[in-house]
């Protein structure tokens, strides 16, 4: 079934929310908790054991409730089936949706095309466990007899960004192999990279659903050039495996048939970790730990798709950042997680985000007359905090934080853990209770500061505060709580995405440039500028006469 057409714009939902927006907008979440001192108990999801408040925003029961309004006037229950069921819901490459069914149960049955698609799901999951067991165990050799020590994923977007952020997030849990990432085309990246491998050693992997990406294609060719500089063209097939839709364009590669791992062109890139393309992370971490990773994403994935949507966590951060987004007018969203293994979780999420929900043009095929997508951006605390939290605090836009901790440490080093976690909590108390000017005041006084030094300075140190943000606390980071808390963020989008009447799941503003830089090679390499604008032919001319 074809996904409504709906401008949310147009419904009774809307219009309550805006008059809502409009009597509300002036009160302060200090306000709203010094009105009721017991709003965290209505504002908080406890789900498995994830605890997310979501009390330090600008809103009211009757915010929730006509948000929730919005969603069923758009028709999200049923959104939610069609994605699950497998509907062609990527309607522009006429593709069904399916991530979620590379996490399902075996006994799951989901159809694409009449067919259940969950037996090959399974088939390429038990090809992963074998070839990642002989490899981690050194049963698969290289071609002098050696057991693999290093492992290359050469991939870019959702080839590469997935899977590196996983690695890093769960280095607490991986084994001997030293795995690395080579994506950009920039050609000192994987000489960087190669720099410090041994060839014999060396398994690298090419993940590429299409396998007709630039990037991937030319590092690949780089790579394979450098390794046949040690070893023959046979040895190809121990040190070769491919990710891919394309098996034709793998096999003229020269990767043996059995070295293919499929995928299906009803994953998209963004969300294709869970498939193949997250092989370098079951190499890493071991075909159990990659499979836990799986389970909860599928936990999530069921809470998504049961639970009431007043007590469903995608359903209510996608509403909160719809709420910010399109009636507070918030520009971007800050996502800080206090632990530096998920350093690379905003990256992530930004291809994840910003290439879903980058658009601009209604299902209906009609320009939107309202704000869509959302910018994501952050860093690991505590580091954020002496880094760009000074705008957060005192600057003049509105950022929505979500705040992601873990209660327990990994190596259970609990000085530094209490630390952290004091600046955790410390932060959205700060950002939400602000300072007020009494406050600056009384501690001029305590110093002794002389009036007028004291009056000088008060503006400066005056924080005003209201700034919201939601608290995502976990009991600790594993593969499993790593894969539900990925799930979340991918089923806000989502719920995103069908409320704000877009198609999430294609990407042509990226083939743009790809077109154009693919033309502007042929000139650089015939050193031949064509017809440009002169700001371009400027710059063309500039580099080749001084390459
Ligand atoms: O950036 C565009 C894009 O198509 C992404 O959606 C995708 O993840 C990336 O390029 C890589 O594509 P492929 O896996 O086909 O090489």
């Amino acid at each position: 079934m074809a996904l409504n057409t709906t401008n949310p714009t147009g419904t009774e939902a809307w219009k309550n929310l805006q008059n809502h927006y409009n009597a509300i907008q002036s009160s302060t979440i200090q306000e709203l908790f010094q009105q009721d001192a017991t709003r965290v108990e209505n504002f908080n999801l406890q789900w498995n054991d994830f605890l997310v408040d979501y009390s330090k925003n600008n809103i009211t029961k009757e915010t929730i409730s006509l948000l929730l309004e919005l969603a069923n006037s758009i028709g999200l229950k049923n959104a939610i089936a069609d994605y699950f069921n497998g509907e062609i819901i990527n309607q522009t490459e006429n593709r069904a949706v399916l991530h979620t069914a590379l996490r399902a149960s075996e006994a799951a049955v989901i159809k694409v095309d009449g067919e259940n698609v969950i037996p090959e799901v399974y088939e390429v999951k038990n090809k992963i466990k074998k070839f990642t067991s002989e490899v981690i165990s050194g049963d698969r050799k290289g071609f002098t007899g050696k057991a693999f020590t290093d492992i290359v994923n050469i991939g870019i977007g959702g080839s590469d960004l997935g899977p590196a952020m996983a690695v890093e997030a769960l280095q607490f849990y991986k084994n001997h192999l030293n795995v690395h990432f080579v994506s950009n085309v920039d050609g000192d990246h994987v000489n960087e990279v190669i720099k410090k491998l041994n060839p014999e050693t060396t398994l690298f992997l090419i993940v590429s659903k299409t396998f007709t990406t630039q990037e991937t294609l030319s590092n690949s060719e780089t790579i394979k050039e450098w390794f046949l500089k040690s070893a023959s063209q046979e040895d190809i097939a121990k040190h070769f495996v491919a990710v891919s839709t394309n098996i034709q364009k793998v096999t003229e590669f020269g990767i043996n048939a059995d070295n293919i791992f499929p995928m299906w062109d009803w994953v998209g890139g963004r969300f294709s970790l869970w498939s193949a393309v997250g092989l370098s992370i079951a190499l890493a971490i071991g075909f159990d730990n990659y499979n836990q990773l799986l389970v909860g994403a599928n936990e999530m994935d069921d809470h998504f798709k049961s639970a009431d949507f007043d007590q469903n966590i995608p359903v209510t951060l996608a509403l909160l950042s719809i709420w910010y987004n399109n009636f507070f007018g918030a520009e971007s969203e800050a996502l800080i997680p206090y632990t530096q293994y998920l350093q690379k979780l905003a990256p992530y999420l930004q291809q994840a985000t910003m290439e879903s929900n980058g658009k601009s043009v209604g299902r209906d095929g009609k320009p939107v007359n309202y704000q869509t997508g959302t910018i994501i951006w952050g860093e690991p605390g505590t580091n954020s905090q002496h880094a760009f939290f000074q705008l957060i605090h005192q600057g003049t836009k509105l950022i929505p934080t979500d705040f992601i901790g873990f209660i327990k440490p990994l190596y259970g080093n609990e000085d530094h853990h209490d630390k952290l976690m004091s600046n955790f909590f410390a932060q959205t108390e700060a950002l939400m209770n602000g300072k007020t000017a009494a406050q600056v005041q009384a501690e001029f006084d305590k110093q002794g500061l002389n009036a007028e030094k004291a009056s000088y300075l008060l503006p400066f140190k005056v924080f005003t505060g209201n700034k919201p943000t939601n608290t995502i606390l976990v009991q600790k980071l594993t593969p499993k709580s790593l894969g539900s808390l990925i799930a979340l963020y991918e089923h806000k989008i989502f719920v995103q995405g069908i409320i704000w009447n877009i198609f999430s799941y294609d990407q042509w503003g990226v083939e743009l440039g790809k077109q154009l830089a693919n033309s502007i090679l042929d000139e650089i390499k015939s050193e031949t500028v064509k017809n440009h604008d002169s700001s371009t032919s400027f710059l063309l001319n500039h580099f080749l006469k001084n390459k």
